[in-house]
């Protein structure tokens, strides 16, 4: 198992260009199945999750090959429905692969799907929309087996009881080839639904609305492939923005998404960071100790506060000056990166979903270990400013979602080493 060395105390300075998202090229590349002709998909981050949804596509029939940040999709040959169960459990996203099944073939054999144990994550929402677009779905000895008796889905009126991330593109993937118009009320409003969205109009879809409550879908019958660039990853901005808030210094990120980072950048502003944005790039400079951030930060769907962030900005406002409050809306356990973080010296107190960060002056070393890919990176974050040795295990999770992120923090000049 590797693990990183982390000697903190660094402070941190440099230029560095932003990977590609990761949630938005998962369901892409999903959503690739769906196309006659060749996908290129560029700026793909080179990831273990990436490689995953690489090796679902091939055992579905399609052609995909990845390299230098391009993944080249083929999906002529698509005809095999069935995912295996170790390839489901590698990602959370291997459940995207069943609306675009559905929408390319017609019939999907998959089971429950893995990624970070963030407490229950439930597939109902996927299910109950996917039954509404006329899928028959049956339990098969553990597995789920889903089949459109028509030729077609059909159009649907779908109402979603929370704007989850994952059903919302599940449904968009099994609706652009439906018959009729489907309209998908309390939609969620995430960037990468919009990155979604972008690919498949590219392709020849009708789809409107997406960023907005309401996303409207009219089927047709055909997706062309195309070359199409991934958005930038705004949480891998935001753990780079945090780290040098963390550790003090400056940095300037090239090729962000500042309008989609806002809602971070916002809350982090009033940390005392000097913090400068301009069409593509994010300059940020931390000289004094940070300051706590006085409004409780609560997460949020989009546009709100991202969950994504909070325990990466909570790893930075652990040594601010003051107390600050977070609570967490999306997820019941998402706060499992406290134990390591208050083994590292920090004081946090955690009652149910509120977590009451009380700064203080410095953390030290400690052997810690990754349980889940944020909490990984926020663990990675306070080792950078906190003085001595950090043994951080479990790195398996942040190679999931950071592409070369040793690399990325020796660029800035952390003391970071993978054994
Ligand atoms: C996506 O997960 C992201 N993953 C997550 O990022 C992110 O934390 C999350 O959206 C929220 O922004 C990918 O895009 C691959 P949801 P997803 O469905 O789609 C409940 C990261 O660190 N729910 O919006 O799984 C669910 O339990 C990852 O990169 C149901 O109850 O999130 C949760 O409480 C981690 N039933 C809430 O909704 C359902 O059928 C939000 O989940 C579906 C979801």
């Amino acid at each position: 198992m590797q693990k990183f060395t982390i000697i903190g105390g660094n402070r941190l300075s440099g230029e560095m260009f932003l990977q590609g998202s990761k949630n938005s090229a998962l369901p892409i590349m999903a959503a690739a199945m769906l196309t006659d002709g060749q996908c290129v998909l560029k700026n793909c981050p080179a990831l273990t999750d990436v490689y995953s949804a690489s090796r679902i596509l091939n055992c579905l029939g399609c052609k995909c090959h990845f390299s230098s940040n391009c993944a080249v999709i083929d999906a002529s040959g698509a005809d095999r429905g069935e995912i295996p169960e170790n390839l489901m459990r590698e990602m959370r996203s291997s459940i995207m692969f069943m609306g675009a099944i559905l929408g390319r073939i017609g019939e999907c054999i998959v089971s429950v799907p893995g990624g970070c144990e963030l407490g229950p994550r439930p597939i109902d929402m996927h299910l109950a929309a996917l039954s509404r677009m006329g899928a028959e779905i049956f339990d098969c000895g553990g597995r789920i087996r889903c089949r459109i008796p028509s030729e077609r889905a059909k159009g649907a009126r779908i109402s979603l009881s929370f704007p989850s991330v994952g059903a919302t593109e599940n449904i968009i993937l099994c609706a652009v080839k439906a018959e009729g118009e489907t309209i998908i009320h309390n939609a969620a409003r995430e960037p990468e639904i919009c990155d979604l969205c972008g690919f498949l109009r590219a392709c020849g879809a009708n789809i409107k609305g997406d960023g907005e409550s309401s996303i409207i879908i009219n089927g047709v019958t055909r997706l062309n492939g195309c070359e199409y660039t991934i958005m930038p990853d705004r949480i891998a901005g935001a753990t780079y923005l945090a780290m040098t808030a963390a550790a003090g210094g400056e940095i300037i990120l090239k090729n962000t998404c500042t309008a989609e980072m806002e809602p971070f950048i916002s809350v982090l502003e009033h940390t005392g960071c000097g913090i400068y944005t301009s069409d593509n790039k994010i300059y940020l400079r931390r000289g004094q100790r940070l300051k706590a951030v006085r409004d409780r930060i609560r997460t949020m769907p989009h546009p709100g506060f991202p969950t994504d962030a909070q325990a990466i900005l909570m790893a930075a406002l652990v040594t601010a000056d003051g107390t600050s409050v977070f609570e967490e809306n999306i997820f019941d356990c998402r706060y499992r990166h406290t134990d390591a973080l208050i083994k590292m010296g920090a004081d946090i107190q955690v009652m149910g979903k509120a977590a009451v960060v009380r700064g203080v002056p410095k953390l030290h070393g400690a052997d810690v270990e990754a349980t889940d890919l944020r909490g990984g990176a926020a663990m990675a974050v306070a080792a950078l400013a906190a003085d001595g040795v950090t043994h951080l295990g479990g790195i398996s999770h942040i190679d999931r979602g950071y592409e070369k992120f040793e690399e990325a923090v020796v660029s800035l000049g952390g003391n970071i080493r993978r054994e």
